[in-house]
């Protein structure tokens, strides 16, 4: 805690002294990377930063693909990027194990200079706009790390739930990994999480609760699962925020007739699973309109707080702990409730959709021909598993994230996400700072 009072002080000198290294590193780079014939030709922001792209360096494996044309939907690219990520000797290279994490963590600084991760703000407009994400994992800790890499930035703040039955070795390399950065940090309070079952709901409230305690400054709160990646850059999602003048985005509708058993009868965790006890429950406190949506949303800190203190929302979640998916209607309630910051009214012409709202896009199964193109993966629970041809669609989308990504099965897919983003962040840099 002390750590994030020392770093909001000394901020802004920080900020200065990180960008004369930035400027001291660019003279290095001027004097012995790029002959002096070319400084005239190309324009400043194109070298400024080069050593942070994530091209062509250290001779990886992913580098055989590539992502311009991949973006493009290249046809003959993408069958060749289907078959190395599918071949062995591919797959040995780049894929990651628990050791690994633990291993190369040992010595931080080497680790988040050979990964690339930005340690000082990419420009001022992002400095004054930090955000605050709750990461929610349980497995796959190669996911947690690139999607970690592709949202660090040094103003932001985040949390890591580790569930309570995650294996040993994922959690001493999440762990591990966190230790190496003063603002990512794991929730105090930990719990198991049951598919469909309050806890899910319950650690992002713990995350909500440390993000809020440990820093006044950000300005959004953004909840993650290990499966989720980005489709914006940090200064296109702080510059959507602000166009949201405050307000929440996040899916809210009317809750289905096939759903409303969710809510209408009890239901308690028998050995890991979820079961209806055959008891009905009572209505929601207060009468409330009970809506649907999804467990991801884009929150103001106002309405974090509503979440932490309100009395009206501490009973709707007393009421909510044996729903079956409370995650799946309870921030969508919250989100039409008066009174609570950013929220709309309860009417039915403020609804959103997945698609509308600009937290996390999904590909459902029964909805791929009519709504979007058909998933290139595969399917999880009806829900796309993206391949690299579903890039150029997923890129076109105003959503902040989409889920879901397995670096496992398509690694290429990441690669190429993530060698975009980067390379988008880059080229963005306001160099009028
Ligand atoms: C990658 O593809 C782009 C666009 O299709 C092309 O212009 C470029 O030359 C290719 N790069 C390599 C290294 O093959
Ligand atoms: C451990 O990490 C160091 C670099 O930090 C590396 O040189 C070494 O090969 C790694 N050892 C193993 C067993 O991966
Ligand atoms: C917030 O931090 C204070 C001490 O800094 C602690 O006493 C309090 O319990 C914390 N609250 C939460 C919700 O973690």
């Amino acid at each position: 805690m002390a750590l994030f009072t020392r770093l909001g002080q000394g901020r802004h000198s920080t900020y200065i002294i990180l960008r004369v290294c930035a400027i001291l590193a660019l003279l290095w780079t001027v004097v012995f990377v790029i002959s002096p014939s070319k400084i005239y030709w190309d324009p400043l922001s194109s070298w400024h930063y080069r050593w942070l792209d994530y091209t062509e360096y250290e001779g990886n494996a992913e580098d055989a693909c590539n992502c311009s044309s991949l973006l493009q939907g290249d046809a003959h690219s993408l069958e060749q990027a289907k078959l190395l990520s599918i071949s062995r000797d591919f797959r040995k290279k780049v894929l990651r194990s628990h050791d690994y994490y633990i291993n190369a963590t040992r010595d931080c600084r080497t680790f988040k200079s050979s990964r690339k991760y930005l340690m000082f703000p990419l420009s001022k407009e992002e400095e004054d706009f930090p955000l605050a994400y709750s990461i929610v994992v349980h497995h796959k800790i190669q996911n947690f790390e690139h999607l970690l890499r592709a949202i660090y930035a040094p103003q932001n703040i985040y949390c890591v739930h580790v569930d309570r039955n995650a294996e040993v070795s994922f959690l001493e390399s999440v762990m591990s990994i966190t230790f190496c950065f003063p603002n990512v940090f794991i929730a105090s309070q930990t719990v198991d999480v049951v598919y469909a079952a309050w806890p899910r709901v319950q650690a992002d409230i713990n995350c909500m609760a440390d993000l809020f305690n440990v820093s006044t400054t950000w300005k959004y709160f953004i909840n993650l699962c290990g499966q989720d990646f980005p489709l914006k850059t940090n200064l296109e999602m702080v510059r959507s925020l602000k166009t949201l003048n405050g307000a929440n985005s996040m899916e809210t509708e009317k809750m289905g007739n096939g759903k409303i058993w969710r809510i209408k009868s009890a239901h308690r965790i028998v050995d890991g699973l979820l079961q209806a006890t055959g008891e009905t429950k009572e209505p929601p406190p207060f009468n409330l309109p009970i809506l649907s949506g999804n467990a991801y949303i884009l929150a103001s800190r106002g309405y974090v707080q509503s979440v932490l203190k309100d009395e009206r929302v501490q009973q709707l979640i007393a009421w909510a702990k044996d729903t079956y998916s409370p995650d799946e209607f309870l921030w969508a309630t919250i989100q039409r409730m008066p009174n609570v910051p950013g929220s709309s009214p309860p009417d039915a012409k403020y609804d959103l959709s997945d698609m509308t709202s600009r937290a996390r896009l999904v590909k459902w199964e029964w909805h791929e021909g009519p709504v979007y193109p058909v998933c290139s993966g595969y399917h999880v629970r009806s829900i796309c598993v993206y391949g690299v041809g579903d890039l150029q669609w997923l890129l076109e989308q105003h959503h902040f994230f989409a889920n879901k990504f397995d670096l496992e099965a398509d690694p290429v897919a990441i690669h190429c996400l993530e060698w975009h983003l980067r390379h988008k962040a880059l080229a963005d840099i306001d160099l009028s700072l």
